[in-house]
This record gives structure tokens, sequence and C-alpha cells, in this order.
């Protein structure tokens, strides 16, 4: 990429940014929408290639905010949306951690360097042991799948009281994706089938089970799927790009909690996640669908039980599936549907609306209180597939947010609240983050883009 690219990129990232900023400080100081537009690192891909990248202290806004949406998707060198077909999305997540302030881990560390002592994981509510922690994160269908946390709530995060002293509140970025262009099998490889990439062990070289066909062990950082013969092998630069929207935090937003729930949850706890096996964990991530012998129409129904340690309102939900997928119901334990989120489908070429790909999911929005769960109440979850042909590496999670039960008396104290406390600053401490955001993306990028490639990140399993 020349440099003059590069600018003109951030130049216009910059703009859109400053668009944004100008129309936010129209509205009223206290209560407007922030936003802020970054680019991860560049990462590089190939035909069959894959890059699976954890980037640390990404760029995000700081300060005790509300976070109300996290939208992401994958751009070439010019900013052009690149479509499925092309580069698989296959996930991109985001994890909330405490850094020491003195570390100079930061960034592009290898994660086998890391000192975990410099480290505190502030994972989500969920009950996936030892995986599964991220606040946010989607695949495919992150183009066209709401992010939104509907008002009167938030996700609270930076409040400077439970930050540890030493400690600086930071985010870690996940991005992995396959690169689809002029491979043999497409489809195949987005399901990381084992054969396809001739993989037997794991990324830290550990045989897998023989009868595990196809999943994320088999498309690690770094793997290739079968190309055709003769195809160009044109190597492209891509980033991530996101947008996150936040509110300064004030008394009267209300804080949720975020459960992400698997289907492949078997109830068995294992002691010390850090040291296990991923393939033992009791939230598996992944599983298979066999092909039904029938002539066609097989639903694959999947189903577990698990328990919802603290209830409240259900303020938001939605499922993640791949290809195939046929949408997700989460039951109380009375059967009545909490949510059920449906995929959409593409039919075209391009960005956004790729053919045969999952190109987004249907959301739930209940009415505040009207989708209550008890504390320590049984869930079930479905997740259906189409079974006539057989698929890998296939997901069945839900995402919810719960908002605890709010007391009357506190409502009422909302309602009489201007939440004017932090007028005059608000303007000021905008530009101030918008400017440190934006310089430390074109920092990391220019600096990134003197480096070049970078070493490969080490794999994790992220508590
Ligand atoms: C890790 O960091 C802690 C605190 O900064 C330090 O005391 C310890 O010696 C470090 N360990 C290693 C192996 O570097
Ligand atoms: C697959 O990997 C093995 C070693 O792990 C190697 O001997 C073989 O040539 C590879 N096959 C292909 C088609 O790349
Ligand atoms: C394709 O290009 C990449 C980097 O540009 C290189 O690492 C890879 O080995 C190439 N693959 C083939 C099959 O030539
Ligand atoms: C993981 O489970 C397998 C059997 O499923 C067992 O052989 C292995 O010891 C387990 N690994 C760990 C680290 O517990
Ligand atoms: C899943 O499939 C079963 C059986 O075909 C059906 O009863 C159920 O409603 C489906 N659930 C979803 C979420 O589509």
């Amino acid at each position: 990429m020349s440099r003059n690219q590069l600018w003109l990129l951030l130049l216009l990232v910059l703009l859109s940014c400053i668009a944004d900023s100008v129309s936010t400080m129209n509205q009223q100081k206290d209560r407007s929408i922030k936003s802020a537009v970054f680019l991860s690192p560049p990462f590089f891909l190939h035909p069959g290639s894959v890059a699976n990248k954890f980037y640390f202290n990404i760029p995000f806004p700081k300060g005790h905010i509300a976070l109300k949406s996290f939208d992401a998707e994958v751009i070439d060198e010019n900013g052009i949306p690149v479509p499925l077909h092309e580069t698989y999305l296959h996930h991109w997540i985001i994890e909330r951690y405490y850094g020491r302030k003195e570390s100079l881990a930061d960034g592009n560390s290898e994660l086998k360097a890391f000192n975990h002592s410099n480290f505190i994981w502030m994972r989500n509510a969920g009950i996936c042991k030892g995986t599964l922690g991220q606040y946010y994160g989607l695949g495919s269908e992150t183009r066209r799948t709401s992010t939104w946390v509907p008002d009167p709530y938030g996700i609270e995060v930076g409040n400077p009281e439970k930050i540890p002293d030493g400690y600086k509140e930071k985010w870690l970025l996940n991005v992995h994706a396959i690169d689809t262009r002029g491979v043999e099998d497409r489809f195949g490889c987005t399901e990381c089938k084992c054969s396809l990439y001739n993989v037997t062990m794991d990324e830290f070289g550990r045989a897998l089970p023989k009868d595990y066909d196809g999943g994320l062990h088999c498309c690690y950082d770094q793997t290739q799927c079968q190309v055709r013969a003769g195809i160009q092998n044109v190597s492209r630069i891509l980033y991530l790009k996101y947008t996150v929207k936040w509110l300064n935090w004030v008394e009267n937003i209300i804080p949720v909690k975020i459960y992400i729930f698997d289907v492949t949850y078997s109830g068995e706890h294992s002691v010390d996640p850090s040291k296990e096996n991923p393939l033992n964990l009791s939230c598996k991530v992944e599983y298979e669908i066999k092909s039904c012998k029938d002539n066609g129409g097989c639903v694959d129904t999947k189903r577990t039980q698990l328990v919802i340690p603290t209830g409240g309102d259900i303020v938001y939900g939605v499922a993640h599936q791949h290809s195939a997928g046929l949408g997700a119901t989460l039951y109380g334990q009375d059967g009545r549907v909490l949510c059920t989120s449906n995929p959409t489908y593409g039919d075209g070429e391009e960005a956004g609306n790729e053919a045969g790909y999952i190109v987004g999911m249907s959301t739930c929005y209940p009415k505040p209180g009207s989708v209550q769960v008890v504390d320590g109440e049984m869930l079930t979850l479905e997740s259906n597939y189409s079974s006539n042909q057989a698929h890998t590496g296939v997901m069945g999670l839900f995402y919810v947010l719960v908002a605890e039960a709010v007391p009357k008396s506190k409502t009422m104290l909302f309602l009489s609240f201007p939440g004017s406390l932090d007028l005059g600053l608000t303007k000021h401490t905008w530009s101030f983050v918008l400017a440190g955001g934006m310089l430390t993306a074109i920092f990391g990028i220019s600096y990134l883009c003197k480096r070049g490639r970078r070493k490969p990140y080490q794999p994790l399993v992220l508590t």
C-alpha cells in the first residue's frame, strides 16, 4: 500500500469522526451519543490463508462510559468493504481487561511472551468458564446485525472506582478471517475442515482427536486452505473497521449484564480452565452436523439446559450461527420463549448480501419489563441447522443483555434527575477523546506499516 493510500484512508476515517462529532455537539450535551470509527492494525491474507490475530490495547473510547453499540466489518486498503466470498470473517470479538500502566507489552507482543501477572481479565457474566468472555462479537452477520443497547440501558465500562491501583482498563480485539479466493471448496474452508487444511495437530502441537473433522483447531493463524491449481497468488492488506457508540456514564443509565450461552454447554466444570485443553471445556463453542440420509428438508435440533445465575429483564438478544443455520431460541424454565433469533441469507455478490452466507441475525428488543428471568432459572437453548449436508465447526450461541429489575423508587429518581453534572466539560472531553483515539490509530497504523509484517500471534484461551 502506498503512503498516499494510507493517508487517504486515515483522512476518511478522521473526516467521518469529525462529521459525527459535529452532529453530536449540536445535540444536548450530557445525553449525546458519541461515536468514533477506528481501524485495527492491518492484517495480510493471500488465497487460502488464515489470520487469527489478537490485538492488545486497541484504540477505544476512554473514561467512565456506557457502551451503546459496537459494529465492525472488514475493509481493504482503499476502505472498500470486502465481501465474504473473498474474505470470510469467521469472527471478531472484543475483550476487556485491566493491564498494568507501566506494561510495555501493548499492541502487538506475542502472547507467549505475556506476563500474566500484568493482566486482569474482565469477562462478561456468562457461565462458559475459560471461553466466550467477550463484551461484543459477531461473524459473517456483522454488517446486518444490530448491536444497539436500547435506552435507558448501557454496558458500563471504565468506572475509575473499579480499576485497581496501578492498572488501566484496556481492550483486546481478536479477528479471525479466512481468504477463500481461489480455494477448492469455499464452504469447506470457512467450516475449517481439517482435511482441506491438511492439519492433524492443533496450534499447540497436540494431536487432535481422530473424530475431529473440522473447526477452529484446524484453521488457526497462518494455516492454509487448499487452493485450485494455477490460481494467481495475490496477497492483500485488510483491516477491521469498527464503530463504537457510547454515552458518558450518568446516574440514570441502567447497567446491563452480558450473558453468552452456548448450545454445546455440558455443565461439566473444569477445575482450572486456563490449564485445560480447549476441547475439554464445558462450552465447546463448536459442534458438528451429521448429514441426514433423507431426501432433504432435514433439520438438526440441538438443545441444552443451563442456569442463569442472576435474573432480571432481558432487554436485548441475538444468536450466532454459521451457514446452514436456521435460527435459535432461548426458552424460560416454563417453556416460554425469551427470544428467537433467525438468520438472513444473502442472495447477491456485494458485501452485505453474499449468496449462501448468513449476512444478518434478527434481534430481540423486548419492551422493558416484559421478558423477565429469575435468579437461578433453568433456561433451554435450542439451535437448528439444516442437515441436508454435513457441517463442521458450526456454532449455536445466544447473547443476551439482562438488566437487574429496577426498584420503583429509583425509577422515580431518574425522571426528576436531569443528569446535568458534567455539562460544560462534555464538548472538550469529547474532542479530547476523539483526538486521542485518532492519534493512537494513526500512530499505530503508521508504526505498523513501517514495521511491515508482524510475527505470528500465539493463540490463547481467554478467561
Ligand atoms: C511479571 O510482572 C510482575 C509485576 O510487574 C513482576 O513482579 C514479575 O517479576 C514479572 N514476571 C516475569 C516472569 O517477568
Ligand atoms: C500434509 O502435511 C504433511 C505433513 O504434516 C506433508 O507431508 C504433506 O505433504 C502435506 N500434504 C499437502 C497436500 O500439503
Ligand atoms: C502466496 O503469497 C504469500 C505471501 O505473499 C506466500 O507466503 C505464500 O507462500 C504464497 N503461496 C504460494 C502457493 O505461492
Ligand atoms: C481432555 O479430555 C481427554 C478425553 O476426552 C483426556 O484424555 C485428556 O486428559 C483431557 N485433558 C485435560 C488437560 O484434562
Ligand atoms: C427448530 O426445529 C424444531 C423442529 O423442526 C422446531 O419445532 C423449532 O421451532 C425450531 N426452532 C427454531 C428456533 O427454529
